[in-house]
């Protein structure tokens, strides 16, 4: 990686006893497209707003091109953009207004021809001047990106961009974070749809109860993860596995009525766990198999992040009194 365009150290954020960001590090480079995963309440926002300036971090560093927001919170501010996860424009003001004053505000010249140009980009322009509050749900996210991008950031976060709006707004929307890319913008973006995150971004990381759990290359996580994803069903509780697909490393779900299996190079093929499970005659109802797609992967992380959180230390299992 290049010098990261952003450079997060050991961020911790607590709200009075409860952790929302939990020691994270991560250096994001110039150019790239960063997805950060996570359930509702990860701490993905929080994240976003400690950079950003909305959330006041309880210790850690964060540096943007190179700068420490801690000896200098604002002027780095100028060139980064936020499309917040909630509206917050003024609804009386129109399009074209917004993304002037916004203009203002970011300490830049009057630039007619940037504002059109986002119009356009975002499909607003027969829109550009009646009141925001006049816009449907879609065409009021579209307003929020030209707004976040009016003064031609260069570090761009995206927060559920593409929460709640039609199929093919989201891949308006796609079309246009590949051309901020190309022109070298730098983006983060948070999703609950893996689908974005497989689409767009060159990494991931996952994030869950202000933890920082995993971050790599998009790529090689599919990889890493399984090429084949293998799903049986099973009309009753299965007790035993056959030695084949155990060994392989098949997973029985929590109620053993179904079998997860990740192909990898390697290890058995899929199709030869499937003959073990007929071979010894369990009652398999439904067979799926397909390529491996980021969902599970983003579950299988967050499997294993709650089964350690579970887990209490030993000490306390045999110190806690029975009720
Ligand atoms: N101002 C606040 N006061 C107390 N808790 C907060 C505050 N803001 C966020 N939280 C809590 O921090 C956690 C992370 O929230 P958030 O970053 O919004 O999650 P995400 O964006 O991943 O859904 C949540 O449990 C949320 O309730
Ligand atoms: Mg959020």
């Amino acid at each position: 990686m290049n010098e990261p365009v952003l450079d997060i150290r050991n961020v911790s954020k607590r709200y009075g006893d409860f952790t929302a960001l939990d020691d994270v590090s991560l250096q994001i480079g110039a150019g790239e497209i960063f997805a950060l995963l996570g359930p509702n309440g990860a701490g993905k926002t929080t994240l976003i707003g400690s950079v950003c300036g909305l959330v006041r971090k309880t210790s850690g560093t964060i540096r943007i091109f190179g700068i420490d927001l801690d000896r200098d919170p604002i002027s780095p501010r100028f060139r980064v953009g936020l499309v917040p996860q909630e509206i917050n424009f003024d609804p009386f003001f129109t399009a074209w207004e917004q993304l002037e004053i916004q203009q203002g505000f970011f300490g830049r010249p009057r630039d007619e021809a940037r504002i059109r140009e986002l119009l356009e980009a975002l499909n607003l322009q027969e829109k550009a001047h009646v009141p925001s509050r006049a816009l449907s749900g879609g065409m009021k996210r579209r307003l929020l990106i030209a707004k976040a991008l009016v003064h031609r950031p260069q570090l761009v976060f995206l927060d559920e961009p593409t929460a709640g709006v039609d199929v093919e707004l989201r891949r308006d929307l796609w079309a246009y974070v590949r051309k901020l890319r190309a022109e070298g913008t730098t983006i983060v973006l948070t999703t609950h749809y893996l689908e974005e995150a497989e689409e767009l971004a060159d990494r991931v990381g996952i994030i869950d109860r202000g933890r920082l759990l995993l971050v790599e290359e998009k790529t090689t996580l599919m990889h890493r993860l399984g090429e084949r994803r293998l799903v049986v069903k099973f009309s009753e509780p299965v007790t035993q596995l056959p030695e084949l697909a155990v060994s392989a490393g098949a997973m029985l779900a929590d109620d053993r009525r179904s079998l997860a299996y990740a192909e990898k190079p390697g290890r058995a093929r899929s199709g030869d766990v499937l003959r073990s499970l007929y071979a010894a005659q369990l009652p398999v109802t439904d067979v799926e198999s397909r390529a491996a797609r980021l969902e599970d992967i983003l579950l299988q992380v967050l499997k294993q992040s709650e089964r350690h959180a579970a887990a209490p230390p030993a000490t306390e299992v045999i110190a806690a009194p029975r009720p």
